[in-house]
């Protein structure tokens, strides 16, 4: 498949955007200062916090899993069978979310839960944390996936 070329300009804080690459959907986040902060503190309740098993590019693997911290980008599917994990905020009332979950991304299909760099909460039942696809910034708001 072709890379695909994302303008990010109009994609406002809180936002996800989906588009399709490969014939799998790619998720855009351009987080809040919330969610970055809600990134740290956690490790120990991940199951791969460093990122050592190789879900993403070399230069993702560092603590907000992206180039740019404010931009997420990930394959949005879930890494245990293939369900679509969604965005889902701390304390939205989900009864499903464990209490102490930091928020990120929730797979209805057996509950798995991210946090908002895609890792792996440790109430799996997902094994990696999400996938980082192949991306560059070609303009400042440009982004080429692939
Ligand atoms: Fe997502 Fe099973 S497919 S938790």
């Amino acid at each position: 498949g072709a890379p695909v070329e994302v303008d990010i300009s109009s994609l406002a804080p809180g936002e996800l955007r989906t588009v399709e690459w490969r014939g799998k959907p790619v998720w855009i986040v351009r987080r809040t200062p919330e969610m970055l902060a809600s990134l740290n503190g956690h490790d120990d309740q991940l199951v791969d916090p460093k990122s050592e098993r190789k879900q993403q590019p070399d230069y993702a693997q560092n603590a907000t899993r992206s180039i740019n911290p404010e931009v997420f980008v990930a394959v949005g599917i879930c890494t245990h069978l293939g369900c679509s994990p969604s965005k889902v905020n701390k304390g939205s009332g989900n009864p499903s979310v464990p209490a102490d979950w930091p928020g990120g991304f929730f797979c209805p299909c057996h509950g798995s839960t991210f946090d908002g760099a895609g890792r792996v909460f440790k109430n799996k039942p997902a094994p990696t944390n999400l996938e980082i696809p192949p991306h560059v910034y070609v303009a400042e708001n440009r982004l080429l996936i692939g």
